[in-house]
């Protein structure tokens, strides 16, 4: 039997949980060989190893090494190198996955050498293009030949764009299998957090449920320009005299802090635990226990909503608005942070239910699709 060669493109942290299950599944069938393609967008050992360690997932094949730039010349270096995996490789299938800059110049790279290409979370759309990723999106879906989707606003996105619903499979998200998949293994780890001034935090399994708060922020539009990084620093000052605060910061988010002359008064806020990016099983824990979270990350909409924890989220717009309906999902501006935070601590939080097929079955589901042979 001919067996298909399967590219699975992962670049950045939030790639690697969903890809995770997938090469778990795809390696089950003798007609697939999944190889993994880690274009090296992230490449700090706690934003890219950890996550392939804790999650099991098999030593990348290639690494194509890329590193930080500006967008065009990360993209093209990502081309450049794509195109020579594929020219040597050459992949039946390339699949992609989320929105980062990865994900389009690998879609665009396979397109054009007549590889088909199917892009997982799909037909996402905030409509703003002020965010990268919404381009990135955009770009993607426009050219890919096969699309799975999260959720049916998704699906109903691609069809207005002119997608034909015979390449639309709804199946759910893989984030949540992975989070499914761990989630009980996450109970049974101690953790332990080194603050950015040295000092170090351990929280025991007898962690205090609900007896805090966690935070993410490294969007562009909130923590790259100074005006909005001091505002937010002062909130997160005020909020975590009412609720601690445990915040595992993006590489981004503490280079801008440090530009601006605000990472100080962040260390020195006392009820703020500032630490650099933890582990995925350490971050589950943390999220799984937490009264809220703060963020403006795309995964964590899913994974609280999933959890059934409060989730506000810093944004004017998001691309996953299934959170919103049907999870714990708040959009907020930064001024009303704290009295939204104020709102969850009187009790007064989102409840929510878990969206159709964000069951821990969606890595299954896709590898069915590919069994019925698309090439
Ligand atoms: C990228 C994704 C974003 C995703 C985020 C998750 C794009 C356009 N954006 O944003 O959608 O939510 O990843 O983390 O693809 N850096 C390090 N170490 C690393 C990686 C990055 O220090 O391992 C630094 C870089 O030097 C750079 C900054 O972080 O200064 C931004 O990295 P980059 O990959 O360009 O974008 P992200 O902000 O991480």
């Amino acid at each position: 039997m001919k067996k298909h060669k399967i590219a699975l493109v992962a670049g950045a942290r939030p790639n690697f949980m969903k890809i995770a299950p997938l090469m778990k599944e795809l390696s089950k069938y003798d007609e697939f060989e999944p190889m993994i393609v880690h274009t090296g967008q992230h490449y700090d050992e706690n934003m890219s190893a950890l996550f392939f360690d804790q999650l099991n997932i098999p030593k990348p094949d290639v690494n194509l090494e890329v590193g930080s730039d500006s967008h065009a010349r990360q993209t093209a270096r990502i081309m450049e190198r794509f195109e020579q995996f594929c020219l040597d490789e050459k992949p039946d299938l390339v699949i992609v996955v989320g929105d980062v800059n990865s994900t389009a110049a690998c879609t665009l790279v396979a397109s054009k050498l007549h590889i088909k290409t199917a892009h997982y979370e799909a037909g996402l759309r905030s409509r703003d293009k002020s965010m990268p990723e919404e381009i990135n999106r955009m770009v993607t879906d426009a050219i890919s030949d096969l699309y799975f989707t999260t959720s049916k606003d998704a699906d109903e996105n691609l069809i207005n764009e002119g997608v034909s619903k015979d390449n639309i499979h709804m199946v759910g998200n893989l984030m949540i299998d992975t989070l499914a998949n761990n989630l009980e293994r996450t109970h049974d780890i101690s953790i332990n957090l080194e603050r950015m001034d040295g000092s170090t935090v351990s929280f025991g399994k007898d962690i205090q449920k609900e007896q805090y708060g966690v935070m993410t922020f490294h969007r562009p539009s909130n923590v790259d320009k100074k005006d909005s990084l001091e505002k937010l620093v002062n909130i997160w000052d005020k909020v975590s005299q009412k609720l601690p605060l445990i915040f595992p910061a993006h590489p981004r988010t503490i280079k801008n802090a440090e530009n601006y002359g605000l990472l100080d008064k962040m260390n020195d806020i006392n009820n703020l635990i500032l630490t650099e990016p933890i582990g995925y099983l350490e971050f589950i824990n943390l999220l799984s226990n937490a009264r809220l979270v703060l963020t403006d990350s795309g995964g964590i909409q899913e994974e609280t909503t999933y959890m059934g924890v409060p989730c506000l989220t810093v944004r004017p717009n998001t691309e996953r608005p299934i959170t919103i309906w049907e999870g714990t999902n708040k959009l907020i501006e930064i001024e009303q942070i704290e009295a939204e935070v104020e709102n969850i601590l009187a009790g007064k939080g989102k409840a929510g239910k878990r969206p159709k097929f964000w069951d821990g079955k969606t890595a299954s589901r896709i590898a069915k699709v590919l069994t019925n042979g698309f090439y």
